[in-house]
């Protein structure tokens, strides 16, 4: 098959019925597959056609972690949230030909994930090697303001966050807000393939982690709850 341009990638994802666009950064509309505007806050639901709890995993790139949580749980529901529409492709495009309907894509802000998404209508949330934003905390996807974010949509009970990252900078700047915040955290680990791992969904390996781990770098994984 010839490659496609990143052009010709943003034109397929509008074709896709597993990916949603948000209309522009400050509209709570998204474009769907058949090029309209529709409001899916709150209805998350009716794209999948049941009530399964929905997980979300953001800055997910290709969605290694959607899809990949999506075959190891096949009663939740998956949405990738990410920027680019050229990595949406690549995770939007292997969903439907091996037909995963339980993941689907939203390119948006996590920024402005509160027009996508209603009051306690996301179950759990992970973070998988966001960008450590070194010396711009404000932008870091664990900083106080994206965490009052990941409030506002997650359910208020046994609602779970997990960041997967190599950035020690990262790490040690997560715990220390979360410890600010008093926030619970249920699970931490500096190194987490020095031993036998405590969670099968950490086998899962995205795109920018397998890069780490060809420099040797060490993963990190944290689990709380908001
Ligand atoms: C280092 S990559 C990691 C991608 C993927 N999770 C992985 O591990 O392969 C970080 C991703 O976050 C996305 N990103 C950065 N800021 C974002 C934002 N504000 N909203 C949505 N996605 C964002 C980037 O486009 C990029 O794909």
């Amino acid at each position: 098959m010839t490659k496609l341009s990143k052009l010709q990638k943003f034109a397929a994802i509008k074709t896709f019925p597993n990916v949603y666009s948000s209309k522009s950064h400050d509209s709570n509309l998204v474009v769907n597959s058949n090029g309209v505007d529709m409001d899916i806050k709150g209805k998350w639901n009716e794209h999948f056609n049941n009530d399964a709890p929905l997980i979300l995993e953001v800055a997910c790139g290709k969605g290694h972690y959607a899809r990949g949580l999506g075959k190891m749980y096949p009663s939740n529901n998956y949405v990738g949230v990410e920027l680019k529409g050229n990595r949406i492709w690549t995770g939007a495009n292997q969903a439907l030909k091996n037909n995963e309907e339980n993941v689907a894509f939203l390119r948006a802000r996590i920024e402005f994930m509160e027009y996508y998404f209603a009051r306690e209508e996301v179950a759990e949330i992970w973070i998988t090697f966001p960008d450590p934003q070194l010396g711009k905390p404000k932008k870091r996807t664990t900083c106080p303001r994206f965490l009052d974010v990941y409030r506002n949509v997650l359910r208020k009970d046994n609602n779970l966050v997990h960041l997967k990252t190599d950035s020690d900078e990262l790490y040690q700047y997560t715990l220390e807000v979360l410890n600010e915040q008093k926030i619970n955290i249920l699970y931490q680990n500096d190194d987490i393939y020095s031993k036998p791992l405590d969670f099968p969904e950490l086998d899962i390996k995205t795109f920018y982690e397998e890069m780490h781990l060809i420099d040797n770098r060490t993963i990190k994984y944290l689990r709380f709850t908001l």
